[in-house]
């Protein structure tokens, strides 16, 4: 007889358009005094510090977890709030997963905005996420959210629990290859000059 015991229960989750999670098992909030160096625009960022302080929530997630084994999956939703800086719209810090070849579903539940890819040698794109959209995000591709909207971006995501983040990626390439920025039809994309190329593929 095999051992049942260690066997997860199902999770019944109940997702709010907002992000609320009903089965939520943690979750955790990113504040403004976390994202420096995030944004190219140091003096915005410094007066939106001044403006709203270190400990305003600038995103926050809620999760269901079960098991941190292979195969398993962490469900959850992002809640990342409007705002802007310079001419950057307010984003996720973004990440490669540390399992570089693990994948990542993002559904949009509410909001506007723009998912980020890039892969280490240079390919990028910018996907609208609107809701109902949903973007598949395969592994080996760098990504970040970022909120082009006035609301509240919400998005339901599914990864695997053994994928890790590894957040120094971007920071450690000077940014992104591309910025998201504003402009008179709402967005575009502009190469990013601080960019330096990403670990292990220096330009
Ligand atoms: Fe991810």
């Amino acid at each position: 007889m095999t051992a049942t015991s260690s066997v997860p229960e199902p999770g019944a989750l109940l997702v709010g358009v907002d992000g609320a999670l009903h089965g939520r098992t943690g979750g955790y909030q990113k504040r403004l005094g976390e994202m420096a160096g995030v944004y190219r625009d140091a003096a915005a960022y410094r007066r939106a510090l001044d403006e709203h302080g270190a400990g305003q929530v600038v995103y926050h997630v809620e999760e269901h977890r079960n098991s941190g084994d292979e195969g398993a999956l962490i469900i959850g939703t992002s809640i990342l709030q409007p705002g802007s800086y310079g001419d950057e719209f307010a984003m996720t810090r973004g990440h490669l997963h540390r399992k570089a070849d693990r994948a990542e579903l993002y559904h949009c539940l509410s909001g506007r905005g723009v998912m980020l890819l890039e892969t280490l040698d240079g390919r990028s794109r910018a996907l609208p996420i609107t809701p109902g959209a949903a973007v598949h995000v395969p592994g080996h591709w760098v990504h970040r959210s970022i909120n082009v909207g006035d609301e509240p971006l919400v998005t339901l995501f599914c990864y695997p629990a053994d994928a890790g983040q590894d957040y120094e990626l971007i920071a450690d390439a000077g940014g992104m290859a591309q910025l998201v920025v504003r402009d008179e039809d709402g967005w575009t994309t502009r190469p990013n000059p601080d960019h330096t190329g990403y670990r292990g593929q220096q330009r």
